[in-house]
């Protein structure tokens, strides 16, 4: 058997026959003439002149190919005590009625749905049958906030709306259709329909002429076969926070992603089809994207789909229920997940009463995982624990164990707080500002040498000069925004972000755009936000606001005030409680507001007062205001090497 080294050299020396030889493995409608269009740098193709449908490849092959009573979706929900299992040839007829829905209203290939739906089947059923007819579709994560879906909605230009009456977190219900309608209504651009599942737990009021009920739609529509697709077509676009206050598009094209994925199953995964694999992630991000929907369904996998949480739905034992119940193989999910798990289940004693045999890996990512974590799941669960590391940008691992390739209990050794080895066609390297390489175990950079393997974002929405930014800074390598180091045996430790961005509970989060949210307050002069290490969520948002000399409320009323903005303007998930008022900001000589300084001093970290600051007394302000909110914590988490 060809070990993990080999197959990776292969995959950087010869692209062509390693992505090319990777394709076959899927159903074409028409082949491509170029595995790697090089011909307009840094803008690669994949798979050019080719044509395949990624609906017909994760649904309808498997159908055609015998495995049409397989499960395909396990739906499991312990917040509306339900579970529901579809079959590969159940779930093909409703994507075809649903994409027969979306034909009578008038959509066609290359036109925008925003989905903002819980997670529940109909969120996958929405995106595959958007893919079965070419349309491109953009979700929109439920925990986000009005302003962030107008955002959205008005960048895709996005058609038609698919939503479901309402999200159920466990100390409420969060209603879609008045946010969605507000949405609508921030947004310049309006979508002519929205078509609304209606959930019992509460039922939304319909616009009559623009809002349509699902189930009615579907009772009065037919099926549709798959359309014809380029391989270079856009999938998606997935918005994530970049360094402005504006999401970036993020576009997915159908075939090089499609190839990856199906790739990265059984090879990193170990995966075959007929395995349950669960990602417990949610539709709204690129977690979810990848390995709740497309890529276990590529495989021919059955998906879970859990709509629930690590604790509390209804305790810390909910992750291992459905594993054992549903005999989960492989699993994925991030950090947080298992450290709010671990808070309430310290020795492991809950896990144990669950028959959890069938769990062969637990894969983690989302954001840098505390070793304690990785512990503590290897002893509790006593399966390999693979953290790896990705991008919304990348759609897929860029660094990880390919346990497909070198496999338990030969696989490769498990270095805790390393994110793994480089996976193919990653060609993983660790610069300094200049360009220049690191020695092995010197912080730096991580860039990757392009062009990118298939599956990667080929552009942003609209925006190539956007792209152009991480893909031209260091020629000739996509500067990814994160930081860390290589050790002697190649494998990446990712310690931090060299921007703006923040991950909060895995959820990726830009401080500007909450500074913006700040300063848009009529009483506010000026703002900074900085991530602070937390416990439970890795980072949280820490902002200290400068008020203007004639503001109308008190220090004391404006902090309610701005946590409440923030839950309005961004959403609940930007977890934003910690804010303070300060007489003024640390700033550099040339206006920079001196971010990493004040994050380290609220950290308990060791920091140095930076060279070019304008005036070193208001860092003394700022540590009496951090005091003043409990900061540095008395037990601060482990320190992460910055930049
Ligand atoms: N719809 C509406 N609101 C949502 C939401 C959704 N889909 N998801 C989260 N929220 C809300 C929560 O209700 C909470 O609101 P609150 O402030 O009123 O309590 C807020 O957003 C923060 O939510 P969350 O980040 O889930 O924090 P939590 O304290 O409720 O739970 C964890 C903590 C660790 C259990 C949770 O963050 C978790 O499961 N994280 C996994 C992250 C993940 O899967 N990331 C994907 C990358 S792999
Ligand atoms: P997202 O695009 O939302 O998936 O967030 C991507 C960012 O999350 C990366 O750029 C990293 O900063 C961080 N991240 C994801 N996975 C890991 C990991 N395994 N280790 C460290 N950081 C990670």
């Amino acid at each position: 058997m060809m070990k993990y080294k080999d197959i990776y050299r292969a995959s950087l020396n010869s692209p062509d026959d390693f992505w090319a030889d990777a394709a076959n493995k899927l159903r074409w409608q028409k082949p491509f003439e170029h595995t790697l269009d090089a011909s307009n740098k840094p803008f690669y193709k994949w798979f050019s002149g080719g044509k395949i449908n990624m609906c017909d490849n994760a649904i309808d092959r498997h159908v055609d190919e015998g495995r049409g009573d397989n499960p395909a979706i396990i739906y499991d929900s312990p917040v509306t005590n339900t579970k529901q299992t579809y079959s590969y040839k159940q779930l093909r007829d409703e994507v075809a009625l649903v994409a027969g829905v979306l034909i009578s209203h008038g959509l066609v290939k290359g036109d925008r749905v925003v989905i903002y739906m819980p997670m529940i089947p109909q969120a996958l059923i929405a995106m595959l049958a958007c893919a079965r007819i070419g349309v491109i579709h953009s979700v929109v994560f439920g925990g986000f906030a009005a302003d962030q879906l107008a955002v959205r909605i008005q960048d895709s230009e996005a058609k038609l709306v698919l939503s479901a009456s309402c999200g159920i977190e466990p100390n409420r219900i969060v209603e879609y259709k008045p946010l969605l309608d507000k949405a609508i209504e921030l947004s310049s651009h309006k979508p002519e329909k929205c078509i609304i599942y209606q959930r019992p737990q509460c039922l939304a009021d319909l616009q009559e002429g623009r809002d349509f009920n699902w189930e009615e739609q579907k009772a009065i529509n037919n099926p549709v076969a798959c359309a014809e697709t380029l391989a270079t077509d856009e999938l998606f676009i997935l918005y994530t926070s970049g360094t402005t206050g504006h999401p970036k598009g993020v576009v997915h094209d159908i075939g090089g992603y499609a190839v990856a994925l199906n790739w990265t199953m059984e090879n990193l995964y170990d995966a075959q089809a007929g395995d349950v694999y669960w990602a417990a992630s949610d539709v709204g991000w690129i977690v979810g994207h990848s390995y709740i929907i497309y890529a276990p369904l590529l495989c021919g996998c059955a998906t879970v789909i859990y709509e629930g949480k690590p604790v509390g739905t209804p305790d810390a034992g909910a992750f291992w229920r459905v594993v054992q119940e549903h005999k989960v193989k492989i699993m994925f999910t991030a950090p947080t997940a298992i450290r709010a798990i671990k808070r309430e289940d310290p020795e492991g004693k809950i896990v144990k009463n669950y028959d959890i045999s069938n769990l062969e890996s637990l894969f983690l990512a989302g954001e840098r995982c505390d070793p304690d974590t990785v512990s503590w799941s290897q002893s509790h669960l006593k399966v390999p624990v693979i953290d790896h590391w990705w991008q919304t940008e990348t759609g897929w691992a860029i660094t990880g164990l390919p346990m497909g390739i070198e496999k338990v209990p030969n696989a490769m050794e498990i270095k805790i707080g390393s994110a793994g080895v480089p996976i193919v066609g990653y060609d993983v390297k660790i610069v300094d500002a200049q360009g220049q390489e690191k020695d092995v175990n010197e912080f730096g950079n991580i860039v990757i040498k392009l062009p990118l393997p298939p599956g990667t974002f080929p552009t942003l929405w609209r925006n190539d000069e956007k792209y152009l930014i991480p893909m031209t800074k260091l020629p000739g390598y996509y500067v990814t925004g994160d930081a860390g180091y290589k050790d002697e045996d190649g494998y990446i430790f990712v310690m931090s972000r060299t921007d703006d961005v923040i991950n909060v509970a895995g959820h990726r989060l830009s401080t500007g755009a909450m500074e913006e949210v700040l300063t848009s307050h009529k009483d506010i002069a000026e703002a900074a936000v900085f991530g602070i290490n937390d416990e439970l969520k890795g980072e949280v948002p820490l902002g200290l606001v400068v008020m203007n000399n004639d503001a109308k409320l008190s220090a004391k009323d404006i902090c309610p005030e701005l946590i409440n903005l923030m839950r309005e303007k961004i959403g609940p998930v930007a977890a934003f409680k910690l804010v303070a008022c300060v007489p003024r900001l640390p700033k550099t000589r040339s206006g920079k507001i001196l971010r990493g300084t004040m994050a380290k001093i609220a950290n308990g970290e060791e920091w140095n007062m930076p060279p070019t600051i304008d005036d070193p007394a208001i860092l003394d302000e700022i540590s009496e205001a951090l005091k003043s909110m409990g900061y540095p914590h008395p037990i601060p988490p482990p320190k992460s090497q910055e930049l």
